[in-house]
């Protein structure tokens, strides 16, 4: 055989054809070391891979290896069932071509035609500083003139990064956008768990785990304002097992935007999990003109093999370094008088809550709802929303006569506005029908009493825009801003836009464009973050927020359970917790819980008795003392309520020398108490603590021996007993090293 094959003859072409496939092979050998794209971050990598068809695919995600060689071996340690398409570790997946699985993107081109492919370009990649770094990978359709450029933005000591899209094109024409999504990420382990949230008014951040399933789990919003109602865009996804508060792999996804999002979990047929996470394209293919770019928000992960605690102390430092607004700086403590007036006030009323102010020492007096409206006065919640004009009758003297009483009397003056929405009994509504959202020719449909204002609308992006900063320049020593937002959007319609299916997103665009002119011109002002408790937290928003209100529901108890749940995505510092009349527990308990975030109170401050009043006046003081632990320390979960008679919480400062740790009963039958000693965490096992209980209510003492001293270690191995038991069911500890 071989002498036969010697003996052939080869023509010069058969040379040639010989020749082109040995250069092929010596190649498409090179190409067999695939271009690796590895994100790594101190802990993690997420591993990209440039195949020999410049299909862009994630070969790894998890715990980064020593050697970054190593990556392209993963894939042969994978014994799965075949992949019909190439492309279900996609990076971005294209609809329309090969693709059999739910895409990230998928479009219809200039010509009507829906197929879809992305092959690789090029990429860069930046140090934008120390820690963060910018990596940026073209990708582009070989038959249409259409391209996609994915970022992702890596924080290196935070394990965080932000990813989103750029898309644009220069068909002769324009090409609509039916599905956008942010980010596209695929996992790789033997079971997935999700841990999701859904709630209702008073009812936010209910947590709830399962092991998903094949086909696809879908956490969406439709509700185009106060979008996180229903179901936060905020999830975590463990490997292999459910992670535990120390134990466990774990992914923290979360969406930076605040309206419409869609988050497709899709555990698909080769057990692999893929998630595709954007803005909602429910009702809203979008039109993009040739050279038009089409940016998507930001979808933002962490990961930790170290558990729920470990991912969420590095999303909360993440959020105080590089979103929250002012998250490395101070808050102030309030008074509000929502709950101690509603709607019923005047200008007397107001003088003597702003002398109860500076009583309980606060920093500053919080007017929420009802200042506003004449020929609609703001009396209850059906009408004036809309006519930001004191009204005549409660404030004859305006806003300004306040700011400059609460000067008088040594405090500060904040106050509360809803500009997004209008009630149809209001003089906006009548002279502009047509910045209202409502479909032209239905009935129109109401939440709360009012309607949404369409803020696609730049007439009313500059209306929005002139409430604040017409309040600021009248009062320029106005102190703070409450800014609500109470309804969802029913009858989605603009009579401003053209193309009807841009609303959904157009709307948000413009609420960020009224913000971002308002942070331009004040840039550190506090502002709080509600939407008729936490509609509206994400951190997109907090960008331009230093603070949110989880929950209209301020029951010490109920918020106990809230609060740790937020905790998981949320520092203490963007958390605004107030003291109210809500629930059943005493006035200690309810001030313990309130100060595990940023401290306010909502109550009758003439109607406390006189221990009440030392408790609180002293609590704010010894608040005062210890908040840059709770704000800027690192948060240890201890006892989960959700499976513990007492929760217990710690927040621990950088240098391991001092903690505040909160302990609660929360549970009330017969006997229930702290009977076994709670280990603390994040300490230095070789230093040695005190553990002193702090905010003792008037005329009690600690049944705690405050002088005995600790090793860290033993605080960490055996733990603390807070003592707690219905005759002391809210106990704050501190903790300091002893030299
Ligand atoms: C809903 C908010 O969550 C409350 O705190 C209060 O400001 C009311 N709106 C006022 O209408």
């Amino acid at each position: 055989m071989i002498n036969r094959m010697n003996s052939i003859k080869i023509s010069k072409a058969g040379r040639l054809f010989i020749l082109l496939i040995l250069l092929q092979l010596t190649s498409s050998n090179l190409y067999a070391q695939n271009l690796l794209i590895p994100i790594e971050t101190i802990h993690n990598a997420l591993v990209l891979q440039v195949e020999n068809n410049k299909d862009l695919n994630i070969v790894y995600f998890g715990k980064k290896l020593a050697s970054s060689t190593e990556y392209n071996k993963i894939a042969a340690m994978y014994k799965q069932t075949g992949d019909y398409t190439g492309q279900l570790n996609s990076a971005y997946t294209p609809a329309g071509s090969r693709n059999l699985v739910e895409p990230a993107v998928a479009v219809t081109h200039a010509d009507g035609n829906n197929s879809l492919d992305l092959r690789y370009l090029s990429h860069t990649n930046n140090k934008l500083n120390e820690n963060v770094s910018l990596l940026s990978i073209r990708l582009k359709d070989p038959v249409y003139n259409f391209e996609v450029t994915l970022f992702y933005k890596s924080y290196f000591k935070e394990d965080v990064i932000e990813q989103w899209t750029e898309i644009k094109h220069t068909e002769k024409g324009s090409v609509v956008l039916q599905k956008f999504a942010s980010a596209n990420l695929h996992l790789k382990a033997g079971s997935f768990y999700l841990n999701q949230y859904h709630g209702d008014w008073a009812k936010e951040m209910q947590p709830e785990e399962s092991k998903l399933s094949h086909g696809i789990k879908t956490l969406d919003s439709k509700l185009g304002t106060r979008a996180n109602l229903f179901q936060p865009s905020v999830f975590m996804i463990s490997m292999d097992k459910p992670a535990t508060e120390d134990e466990g792999s774990v992914l923290y996804g979360a969406m930076e935007w605040s309206g419409n999002f869609k988050i497709d979990l899709e555990l698909d047929y080769q057990d692999n999990l893929r998630i595709i996470a954007g803005m909602n394209n429910y009702a809203s293919p979008y039109t993009l003109k040739p050279n038009e770019i089409f940016s998507t928000p930001a979808f933002l992960y962490t990961f930790s093999t170290s558990g729920k605690g470990d991912a969420s102390r590095k999303l909360q430092s993440w959020a105080r370094n590089y979103k929250l607004l002012d998250g490395k700086g101070t808050r102030l403590t309030l008074l509000n008088n929502w709950e101690a007036t509603y709607f019923d006030f005047n200008e007397q009323k107001l003088a003597e809550l702003l002398k109860d102010t500076k009583k309980l020492g606060v920093d500053f007096f919080l007017l929420d709802d009802g200042w506003f409206g004449n020929k609609y006065p703001r009396n209850d919640d059906h009408a004036g929303l809309g006519d930001w004009q004191e009204n005549k009758k409660k404030l004859p003297n305006g806003i300004s006569s306040l700011v400059k009483e609460a000067q008088n009397v040594g405090t500060k003056f904040g106050i509360w506005i809803e500009p997004e929405m209008v009630n149809p009994k209001s003089e906006l509504y009548e002279k502009h029908p047509d910045w209202v959202i409502k479909q032209p020719k239905r009935d129109e449909y109401y939440f709360r009493n009012q309607l949404v204002l369409d803020l696609s609308n730049p007439k009313v992006q500059d209306f929005v825009y002139g409430i604040v900063d017409g309040l600021f320049t009248k009062n320029p020593t106005l102190a703070y801003i409450k800014w609500d937002c109470n309804a969802v959007i029913y009858n989605a319609y603009s009579s401003h836009l053209k193309n009807q299916s841009h609303f959904y997103i157009e709307y948000v665009k413009g609420l960020y464009k009224v913000l971002e002119k308002i942070r331009a011109k004040y840039p550190k002002v506090p502002m709080m973050l509600c939407s008729g408790g936490g509609g509206r937290v994400d951190y997109a928003a907090l960008q331009y927020f230093t603070e949110f209100w989880p929950s209209d529901n301020t029951d010490p108890l109920e918020r106990v359970f809230m609060q740790w749940e937020y905790s998981y995505f949320y520092p203490a510092i963007s958390s605004s917790n107030h003291v109210t009349d809500w629930g059943k527990q005493p006035i200690k308990f309810r001030t313990d819980v309130a100060m595990m975030g940023k401290l306010g109170f909502d109550i009758v401050v003439s109607k406390l008795g006189e221990n009440d009043l030392k408790f609180c006046q002293e609590a704010i003081k010894t608040y005062d003392a210890v908040k840059p632990i709770i704000w800027q320390g690192d948060q240890y979960r201890l006892s989960d309520p959700k499976e513990n008679s007492v929760a217990s919480i710690a927040y621990i400062n950088e240098a391991k020398s001092a903690g505040i740790i909160f302990n609660y009963l929360v549970n009330y039958r017969y006997g229930a108490k702290s009977t076994q000693p709670i280990r603390l965490k994040g300490l230095d096992p070789n230093k040695k603590y005190t553990i002193k209980e702090i905010n003792l209510y008037p005329g009690t003492n600690s049944s705690l021996d405050g002088a005995k001293g600790y090793s860290g270690d033993f605080l960490m191995k055996i733990g603390f007993n807070p003592d707690v038991n219905s005759g002391r069911s809210s106990v704050i500890l501190k903790i300091e090293e002893s030299k």
